[in-house]
């Protein structure tokens, strides 16, 4: 002891007595006696004079503790007397003769060889580490992680015996001294699972569904499971969905992240530590994103800014990427998926896609009321939970009560009452037991009745509220509270609520379980049912007060994480029936998701609109409240890809006419257009959009009728309404005022897509000055934001080049590779659509077959993507035109033709013929012709005539140039040589007298 020599005694002693009082605190927490002061150590003893089931477990927990207070200790004792300071803790489990040894502090204490082990480990331990014997090492297996058995040399014995270091506490969601009943049956379900197991740690992972009723034994099978995935060195992940957090999106995956990296429980800045070294070669924004998702972001970094699809998106893909990269298998559980939330249901989906490629295996538990996506995964396994037979749930009856004939009749009474649930006969065995019917130990009963008198309730539910019903009032009143915060809880939280919390009947119950063990202790409820039970039983009166109660605290706890709270803040104000102030925190929590996942957000302004929807008519805030969150949810519907044609905008409408709020329905309504062009309602879109032209006009406020002006004026490009564009075009950039981002609401430079579409209007209709335009709108993109730049760069050149009035040259195909960088940096899903989907029509016009190749490669890839996300299908059929013609040009004109013939008449009944309608006429015919048989040609010329007839409001030069080409060919094509070469030198005057680059090519080619 050298630290005597070093402090002097004076000193020494207050260091120790600093260190005893502290050990003192946690060994009483983990309910231990403190039995001897050893001089220059301490004694404790768990499990005497009261015998708990868990003492090693406790005192495992104890000695972490203990460890935990000397470190902090130390520091201050380094600090001031430049001493480390170390400590050891030896732990042996044995039979002590324990009692009062004389008088004082340490009266109590333990005698015996046993306790000599104790004081062995401790002298073999590391500085700072514990060191348990071979028998406390195997009470708290599966409990507590343990270093590999050591050979130790100990005093008094001649051969070393073995020694394990305490590592740390394992699975903290188990209660702790948790007695369970030994599995019967299950024996086919346990071998299927096993066998997927041992698939999954082979390299062949699998999703398996866990399906059956409350009580029946899910979470016991998937429990049973991860005992065997550990003894197979695999390690366990559990993530469990709650009833009170079904509409609190990213919970659960959020849940499952956190502990498939393992910082549940770590501060912000140590938990980001962990996360970086999971995925250490991961994108400092995409780290970002994963830490905002956690809730473990540092305040400092700003979230970067991105689509929330794109968001989503990357971060599956870096979930994806690690658990593709894990080479060591691992289980992965999802408790009770029949209350996850939208969004974590819908990115899980997207994880577990991954899975067979992973060695891992998932197991998903939920009720038979489910069948969202998560039953519905391809290849995913179902194993589903039968009530236990006859004989097993007898067996289980058995060793719950033990062999007392007295207890024989009602053994039956109960194994016939429970109908193969387990749960139910292990709930009345414990009210038979509460109410003292049954006397003695669990497996040792006697019955004081005859089984005849006993009653015994009817239903499960109804044998737990028996149970709660017993609980002295205190207790009583903190299980409600604790089952209105979740299904786990801490007392702090429930102290906060006003609740003096007592939780020791509830524990010795098995009502609860204690699972953490910091200063801070936490419970579960034992059982999913135990809470809803609990939930249910109370006064609706006094459970909203508890809600309002929480709401209040959860946002005075952390006022830093208000935002992040807010869809939770909201659940309980709506619970508490405080709609005014539940609607408040809905649109919060829209606002903040909408940065981050815009279908989160849709979840929020939905809530929010059902609360508005609810409140009285009396109530003068009741329509603009309704209104609000209308207005974003048919704002935004183009960007979850949501129907808000019908009933959803037309009672926006009605609600806005109402309150004479034109702004609001202006913004629906823009939302609206985008969504019909979306969805290849182009006619819709058009007629919507002069509407809302007209509305915001009428407004008066520039600000908005710029903003606005991206959507409508979309939807007139796509209807061939050029007189539109450029009127519309015109009128944003006078109101713009040279400001590029004046209206930024929806884009962020509305002006330079107004400079881009008048540009666009006047080629159509021949005006000069198109190029300037062009040329301008690009400019103001490029200093602009990356949707700006992306969108402007497809407006000109998807359009200019098929159109014949660009030329896709060297240049040009390398500022659209710009933009598609500049829009994948960003990360917005619909810019990157966009650009690549310019860059494949540029490409597919090359003369290069390498080139058009890549280029048809890459318009298939966005096709896909448009369909599968059932977005711009009115540009789809431009996109298919020209796979088609590929198809045509590697030799499959009998296959391509159908094909054309079909796009164009659907370009021509959706009122499309005047835009992407002229050059998808111009494949068709050329193709026509290129065939060449009598019906084609008759084909090619109607094609032809039907352009030409399409009424407009003033001349189209753009048609006019297509008209000639096409008649040129067909002249040819009729062997009429002085016709064709009077098209064909009309064509090119007027090409070059446009000064229309693609056509002047098209036209030079021509012999
Ligand atoms: N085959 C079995 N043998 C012995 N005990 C069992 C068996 N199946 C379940 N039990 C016990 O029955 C109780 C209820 O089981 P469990 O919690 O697994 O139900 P669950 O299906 O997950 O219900 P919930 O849908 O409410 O979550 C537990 O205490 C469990 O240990
Ligand atoms: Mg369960």
């Amino acid at each position: 002891m050298d630290i005597a020599a070093a402090v002097g005694a004076e000193r020494l002693r207050e260091i120790m007595s600093e260190l005893l009082d502290r050990s003192t605190a946690v060994v009483k927490r983990y309910g231990g006696t403190l039995s001897q002061f050893t001089g220059d150590g301490i004694m404790a003893v768990f499990g005497a004079p009261i015998t708990l089931e868990d003492h090693a477990v406790r005192a495992c927990l104890a000695a972490l503790g203990v460890q935990e207070e000397a470190k902090r200790l130390a520091v201050g004792v380094q600090e001031r007397d430049g001493l480390d300071l170390w400590l050891r803790v030896g732990l042996n489990s044995g039979r002590v003769i324990a009692g009062e040894i004389g008088s004082g502090p340490f009266g109590y204490t333990a005698v015996g060889g046993q306790v000599g082990m104790a004081q062995r480990m401790e002298s073999v331990a590391p500085p700072g580490g514990v060191m348990l014997s071979a028998s406390t090492a195997r009470l708290v297996d599966g409990a507590a992680a343990l270093g590999e058995a050591e050979l130790v040399q100990i005093k008094g014995a001649d051969e070393p015996v073995p020694a394990h270091r305490l590592l740390g506490m394992g699975d903290r969601h188990r209660g702790v001294g948790r007695v369970e009943s030994n599995l019967v049956g299950r024996r086919w379900e346990m071998s299927a699972v096993e066998g997927l197991l041992q698939r999954a740690v082979d390299g062949h992972g699998a999703v398996v569904g866990v399906v059956g009723l409350p009580g029946i034994g899910k979470s016991r099978l998937v429990r049973e499971v991860a005992a065997m995935a550990r003894d197979r060195d695999v390690e366990v992940f559990t993530a469990f969905c709650e009833s009170h957090t079904s509409q609190v999106p990213f919970h659960a995956v959020a849940r499952l992240v956190r502990a498939a990296t393992g910082v549940e429980g770590l501060d912000a800045v140590t938990a980001r530590v962990q996360v970086r070294a999971r995925v250490p070669d991961a994108d400092a924004e995409d780290l970002a994103l994963v830490d905002d998702l956690l809730g473990i972001a540092d305040p400092e970094v700003s979230l970067p800014r991105i689509d929330p699809d794109a968001r989503r998106r990357r971060l599956t893909a870096l979930v994806n990427a690690s658990s593709l990269a894990r080479e060591t298998p691992a289980l992965y559980i999802i408790e009770d998926a029949h209350w996850i939330d939208e969004i974590s249901e819908s990115m899980l989906t997207e994880f577990l896609m991954v899975i067979p490629q992973t060695p891992s295996l998932v197991l998903v538990t939920y009720r038979p009321e489910y069948h969202g996506a998560l039953t519905q995964m391809a290849g995913a396994q179902t194993v589903a939970l039968a009530p236990l037979s006859d004989a097993e749930i007898a067996a289980l009856v058995f060793e719950l009560l033990g062999p007392d004939p007295s207890v024989g009749a009602l053994g039956q009474t109960i194994a016939d009452r429970a109908a193969g649930n387990p749960f139910f006969a292990e709930e009345m065995v414990r009210e038979l037991a509460e109410r003292g019917v049954l006397r003695g130990e669990r497996g040792t009963y006697i019955s004081t009745a005859e089984a005849a008198e006993v009653n015994v309730p009817a239903t499960l539910h109804a044998t737990i509220a028996a149970r709660i019903d017993r609980l002295d009032p205190k207790a009583k009143r903190t299980l409600s509270a604790a089952a209105v915060i979740g299904s786990r809880f801490g007392l702090d939280l429930l102290t906060a609520l006003g609740v003096e919390p007592v939780v020791g009947d509830q524990v010795a119950a098995q009502l609860i379980d204690q699972v953490g063990f910091t200063r801070q202790p936490e419970y579960v409820f034992h059982h999913p049912l135990i809470r809803t039970v609990a939930y249910e039983s109370q006064l609706k009166s006094d459970r909203a007060d508890l809600h309002r109660r929480l709401a209040a605290a959860i946002e005075a706890r952390e006022p830093e994480s208000a935002d992040q709270n807010a869809a939770l803040i909201a659940e309980h104000l709506e619970a508490a029936g405080d709609g005014h102030a539940a609607y408040g925190w809905h649109m919060r929590a829209a606002k903040w998701a909408t940065n981050r996942d815009i279908a989160a957000a849709r979840l929020s302004w939905e809530r929010a609109e059902k609360i508005a929807d609810a409140l009285p008519a009396e109530d003068p805030n009741r329509a603009a409240m309704r209104i609000a969150p209308r207005t974003m949810l048919c704002g935004i519907a183009w960007r979850v890809h949501v129907s808000v044609a019908g009933d959803h905008f037309d009672e926006l409408r009605e609600l806005c006419t109402a309150a004479g709020d034109k702004a609001s329905l202006a913004i629906g309504m823009a939302g609206l257009v985008i969504d019909h062009a979306f969805q290849d309602r182009v006619r819709e879109a058009s007629q919507l959009a002069s509407e809302a032209m007209g509305l915001a006009e009428s407004i008066g406020d520039a600000t908005l009728t710029v903003g606005l002006s991206f959507p409508l004026v979309y939807a007139k490009i796509e209807s061939g309404e050029w007189c539109d564009v450029l009127l519309w075009s015109q009128r944003v950039i006078e109101l713009a005022d040279g400001d590029p981002s004046k209206g930024d609401f929806i884009v962020g430079s509305p002006l330079a897509l107004a400079f881009t579409n008048r540009g666009l209007a006047q080629y159509f209709l021949g005006r000069h000055g198109w190029r300037d335009d062009l040329r301008h709108g690009l400019a103001m993109a490029r200093s602009a934001d990356p949707m700006s730049y992306a969108t402007v760069v497809a407006y000109v050149y998807d359009a200019g080049i098929p159109f014949g009035v660009l030329r896709p040259d060297d240049g040009v195909v390398r500022e659209i590779e710009d933009a598609l960088r500049v829009a994948e940096r960003s990360g917005d899903d619909l810019a990157v659509s966009n650009a690549r989907g310019t860059l494949g029509m540029a490409l597919a016009h090359r003369q290069n077959a390498g080139e058009r190749d890549r280029g048809l490669t890459l318009l298939a890839d966005v096709s896909d993507a448009f369909l599968g996300r059932g977005h711009n299908l009115a540009e789809l059929p431009m996109i298919n035109v020209y796979l088609a013609r590929e198809r045509a040009r590697h030799g499959d004109r009998e296959g391509a033709i159908p094909l054309l013939r079909a796009l164009v008449d659907h370009l021509f009944r959706e009122g499309q013929l005047l835009a992407w309608g002229i050059p998808a006429t111009g494949v068709l015919v050329q193709t026509l012709l290129e065939r060449g048989a009598d019906d084609d040609v008759a084909e090619a010329e109607a094609a032809i005539e039907r352009l030409a007839a399409a009424p407009t409001d003033e001349g189209l030069v753009l048609r006019d140039i297509w008209l000639l080409r096409l008649r040129a060919l067909l002249a040819k094509a009729h062997g009429d040589e002085a016709s064709y070469c009077d098209y064909r030198d009309g064509y090119r005057e007027m090409a070059t007298s446009l000064d229309f680059e693609g056509h002047m090519e098209w036209a030079e080619a021509m012999p």
